[in-house]
């Protein structure tokens, strides 16, 4: 079968069509893989310096979606997304024509779900999610400031806080980002926080990060979501404990049975049109390309590799 190859560390994926085609056995379901999204996460654990990775030569891609093509557990032909498992991470992904997948990283999908949403949806919505609701408690008419506005958690952090009727202002690092931003919600460009907020939702960190905490009111929160923007960031308490902003950090791991939890409902809106996530498709064969575009910034979506015609 055809999919995409780890061979070496370091070294973008090839396309192979002599793949052997996984089987189904118990507790592992065999799917048809329609979509399989390409994350930062797929590019870490192919440079070989992320904690864990699978024996080499491995099949890349911990996301995707498919139909199952064998499973004593899900219907034949069910539209499922991928998630968990160790897929792509501790075995084989499913950036290929077949993926046998452990039941436990096999999701059913909901009604009128679109494949290639379904793809690559979980993280940037439920982080979204998780972030505006249970870590801000956004609220109806509250000031919220989303960096990374842009990205994908951002741009659905920006869409989630509006339907909540809180007054958003996205922020993006260049002029040319300004565009993806949902339409309609008031966009500020490069490190100028602007403010008062009630709540900052920060997908960038770095060092503009101290600067957009004064732009949150005393007794306001912000969230660490992100750190694309630099990973390291000086904080003067005596003043921080002067301002007394609530700092919070979202980690999507230990959250991760709440997150299943709301995937469906996540799902369904944004398969609906109520939520958009961009996404930036690419044939498998020119996986490659994309894997070049993510490691260069220069994806303006969720990076889909469509693997089959699941239309
Ligand atoms: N804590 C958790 O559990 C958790 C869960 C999910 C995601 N995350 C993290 O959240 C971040 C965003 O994820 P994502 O899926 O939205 O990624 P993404 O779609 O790739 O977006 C990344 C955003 O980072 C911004 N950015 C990149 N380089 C920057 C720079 N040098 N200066 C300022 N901004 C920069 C970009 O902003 P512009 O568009 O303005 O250029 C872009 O919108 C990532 O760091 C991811 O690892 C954390």
């Amino acid at each position: 079968m055809r999919g995409l190859r780890i061979s070496e560390f370091g070294r973008p994926p090839a396309l192979a069509d002599d793949l052997p085609v996984p089987e189904a056995g118990e507790g592992t379901t065999l799917v048809r893989v329609a979509a399989a999204a390409l994350g930062h996460l797929d590019r870490s654990v192919a440079s070989g310096t992320f904690p864990h990775h699978p024996p080499l030569p491995y099949v890349p891609c911990g996301d995707g979606a498919g139909r199952v093509e064998d499973s004593d557990r899900f219907p034949r032909g069910a539209l499922v997304w991928l998630r968990g498992g160790g897929l792509g991470i501790a075995r084989d992904g499913v950036a290929a024509e077949y993926a046998a997948v452990p039941d436990e990283a096999v999701h059913l999908a909901p009604e009128g779900a679109d494949p290639i949403l379904a793809s690559c949806f979980f993280s940037p919505a439920t982080s979204a999610w998780i972030s505006v609701h249970d870590l801000a408690g956004v609220k109806e008419g509250q000031r919220v400031l989303v960096t990374g506005a842009a990205g994908a958690v951002g741009s659905l952090a920006v869409q989630i806080a509006v339907q909540a009727g809180a007054d958003v202002t996205a922020s993006v690092s260049r002029k040319e980002r300004a565009q993806l931003v949902p339409a309609g919600v008031r966009t500020l460009v490069g490190e100028a926080g602007g403010g008062p907020y009630d709540a900052l939702i920060d997908t960038v960190g770095g060092p503009g990060l101290p600067a957009r905490l004064d732009a949150v009111e005393p007794g306001g929160v912000a969230v660490i979501v992100g750190y694309t923007a630099g990973a390291r960031v000086e904080l003067d308490l005596p003043s921080r404990c002067a301002h007394d902003v609530d700092l919070r950090f979202l980690n999507m791991i230990r959250r991760a049975p709440q997150a299943f939890a709301l995937a469906d409902g996540l799902l369904s809106r944004l398969s609906a049109g109520e939520l958009t996530l961009r996404t930036d498709r690419y044939a498998l064969a020119a996986a490659p390309v994309a894997w070049e575009a993510l490691a260069a910034g220069r994806a303006e979506g969720r990076v889909v590799l469509e693997v089959a015609d699941d239309r």
